[in-house]
Formats: structure tokens, sequence, C-alpha cells
């Protein structure tokens, strides 16, 4: 880059009036004892390659409160939690009026401290009673997902702020049935994979239309992990594969949606022969991923040309043991998004992934993408000095000149 862009790409920048800052959470990374869903029978299984089990996680079940609190402390907007289906209805058409109101009384927790609950209605886990006949492959899957969303929307939708249908579709499949990683544990079956997706996309179109018609109002919309996809020689049509499978096909599946969901962390390459290696001149994060926080604006330009709806960034951040390089990730990832801005894109507000350490799916406790610590043992909540500096920036709308570095 011209050290002239350079330079005024540093200068401070400020974000839209009504720009939406917040942190994202999911209930089975942060809960505990969520011993009903199909994660928890994953981490048990010594086949599945799972580093841990999630065990007691955040114990956030218990510590909802000061969850929250720490939101309010940062001076942030907004929270993105998900709901337990497996605790709201841990039987088939069996519901949970106790874990309702659980997640009602978070809901109106984030009302009373002026924060939007987003709520998340399907983030990667499903109740046993479903994967025991099929799971997403069983024929009913999106009746059986639309009959839960309609039950803790009449339950909750007064108090809901956003609400996500289901958290990343397009890794949902891709994990559980073509790289094997995540339930139920299948790999390289495309017709299995490809109709995981069309079910989950058909699950997203019910769950719109059940929301719209359930009590309140509020945005509906799909999140989607996006990456910057870019080809080496001779991979362009491989490229344009990948996207059209990964992504495409869920961004133009969001019709008349309210908003759509970017979830971005990093930059991928094709080559003619399939996935090409990382760029070894970049650096990685503890996920193994390039460290390449300007994916952001590649994204965040993508989903609104292809999806023609306005764009959050639900989720981005940085597995790092070093949170002075996370706060130099967060300056530069927002940098980017406020170059869309800037572009004229439509896009409603940045959510950090994640309010705190949690549990990391496959590969356990190991990556922290946490503002927090959660200290091992206690649960004790300690602020990183990300969380202050992001607090920061929300709370001015502005990121200062020269940012973190
Ligand atoms: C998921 C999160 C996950 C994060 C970091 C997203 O794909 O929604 O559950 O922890 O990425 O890998």
């Amino acid at each position: 880059m011209a050290p002239e862009s350079q330079a005024r790409e540093q200068g401070e920048i400020v974000f839209p009036s009504g720009f939406t800052w917040g942190v994202a959470t999911a209930a089975h990374q942060i809960e505990g004892g969520n011993v009903n869903n199909d994660w928890w029978a994953w981490e048990h299984d010594p086949t599945s390659g799972t580093l841990e089990p999630s065990g007691d996680a955040c114990d956030s079940f218990h510590r909802w409160r000061e969850d929250v609190q720490l939101v309010a402390d940062m001076g942030l907007g907004a929270y993105r939690f998900s709901l337990e289906w497996s605790r709201i209805e841990p039987a088939e058409g069996e519901f949970s009026t106790a874990a309702l109101e659980h997640y009602r009384r978070m809901c109106a927790a984030c009302h009373g401290h002026g924060i939007v609950p987003v709520v998340t209605f399907h983030h990667f886990t499903t109740p046993r009673w479903l994967t025991d006949r099929g799971g997403w492959e069983a024929p009913d899957a999106p009746e059986c997902f639309a009959r839960f969303v309609a039950r803790a929307t009449a339950y909750l939708g007064d108090l809901i702020g956003w609400a996500c249908t289901i958290n990343e579709p397009n890794v949902v499949a891709v994990m559980g049935y073509f790289q094997g990683e995540y339930p139920p544990g299948v790999k390289d079956d495309f017709g299995r994979y490809a109709a995981v997706n069309e079910a989950m996309l058909r699950a997203h179109r019910l769950a719109v239309e059940t929301l719209r018609s359930g009590p309140g109002d509020f945005p509906v919309g799909l999140t989607l992990s996006m990456a910057e996809i870019t080809a080496d020689d001779g991979g362009e049509a491989l490229r344009d594969a990948a996207e059209e499978m990964l992504e495409n096909i869920f961004l133009r599946a969001t019709g008349d949606d309210d908003f759509v969901g970017v979830q971005c962390y990093t930059r991928m390459h094709f080559g003619p022969d399939g996935l090409a290696p990382n760029d070894p001149d970049v650096p990685v994060t503890q996920m193994g991923d390039e460290l390449w926080p300007q994916a952001v604006e590649h994204t965040v330009r993508r989903a609104a040309a292809v999806s023609g709806r306005p764009v959050v960034v639900t989720e981005n951040g940085i597995a790092t043991a070093d949170d002075t390089e996370r706060i130099a990730f967060l300056s530069d990832a927002l940098r980017s998004a406020h170059r869309c801005l800037a572009e004229g894109i439509d896009l409603r507000g940045y959510f950090v992934w994640s309010l705190m350490d949690n549990f990391e799916w496959h590969l356990g406790y190991g990556p922290k993408f946490g503002l927090v610590a959660v200290a091992p043992g206690t649960f004790e909540r300690r602020p990183k000095p990300s969380a202050h500096w992001f607090g920061e920036v929300a709370r001015s709308n502005r990121l200062p000149a020269g940012g973190a570095r």
C-alpha cells in the first residue's frame, strides 16, 4: 500500500449514528452441562477426534447475569446469544417452561441494561431425539425446527431484539458431512452434504415465516460463515465453485429477510487441485488460519452484492493468547468494515466473537477468542484489555487515529 493511503487509513474513523456494537456467544459453548444434544454425545465419543468435552463450559447457564453485566459494563448496545433447543424441547413435542423462562429472564435483563437481545435459534447443536432419527436428514427436520421456533417465539417474542434463525448452516453441513469433524462425522459424502444444505435452507425459510407471524416485531436474518476465498494460479474454477456451494446458495436464499449476518475470520486459497495452503508470509492464528482482518470488507461486499440485503457482521474475531494482537486485529477489521460503509454498503452493526473464552467445538478450550478470560475452576470472569478497548470504541462510535498499533 502506498505510504499516503496508509496514512489516510490510520486516521480517526467515525461510524454512523445508530451503528450497533455487540458481542456474540452460543449456548453450547458457554452454558455447560448441555447433556441432551448431539454435540455432548459427539464430544464423549472417543472416535470423534474432539480434543475434550465441553463439561461445565463457562457455567453461563447459572452465571448469565454476570455475562449480561459484562456486556453492559463495556457499554455495548447488543448481546447475541443462542437458545439451546435441547433444553427447551428435551423430548420430542415436550417443551420446558422453566427453560423458556430462563431465556426470557436473559432477554429481560438485556432490556433492563438497554442492550438489544439478539437471539439465535440454532447454533450448531441439535436435540438427541432428533439426531436419533436422522438429525437434519430426517424428512421432517425443518418442520421440527419450525415447531420449536414457534413455541420459543410465543414465549419470548415480545422481548426479542433481533432474531438469527440458524447459525452458519453452511458450516453444519460442510463440517458434519464433508470434513467429518462435527457430528455426525460423515466424510466426503456430497449427496448427504447437499441434502442437509437444502434441509437447513428450508428450515430457515419456515423459521422466518414463523417468527414473522408470532408475537413481537423484530428484524429476522440468517448468519453465514464467509471467508475471503481467493484463487491461486489455475484455481479460479474451483474458487468459483466453492463460493457458489459454500456461500452463494445461502446468500441467494435470504429472500426478503431483514438482514444477512456475515461471520468472517480469514482468507482461503484455491488452487487447481482444491484447497491450497496458506500464504507462508501471512502469520496464523491459534486456529491455524491466516491472520487476515481485511476479510471483513471482502465478505461484507460479497454478502451485500449477492443477497441485496442489509448486512450485520454477526461474528468477527481472532483466536490468540496475545490480547495486544487481538486489539490490533479488531482495529484492522473495523477499518475494513468502515471501507464498506464509505462505499455506501448498508452495514448495520459489528459483533465480536466472542464475549469470553469458550468451548471451541472439536478444538476444545485451546483457542482463545474472548474479550474476557474465564478462570478455570472458579469461572471468574476477567475482562482483558481488549474488552476495555472495544467498549471505548463502541461508546464513542469511533476508532481513534492509528487504531491499536
Ligand atoms: C461459529 C462459532 C465459533 C467461531 C470461531 C463460528 O464459525 O459460529 O461457534 O466458535 O466461528 O471458530
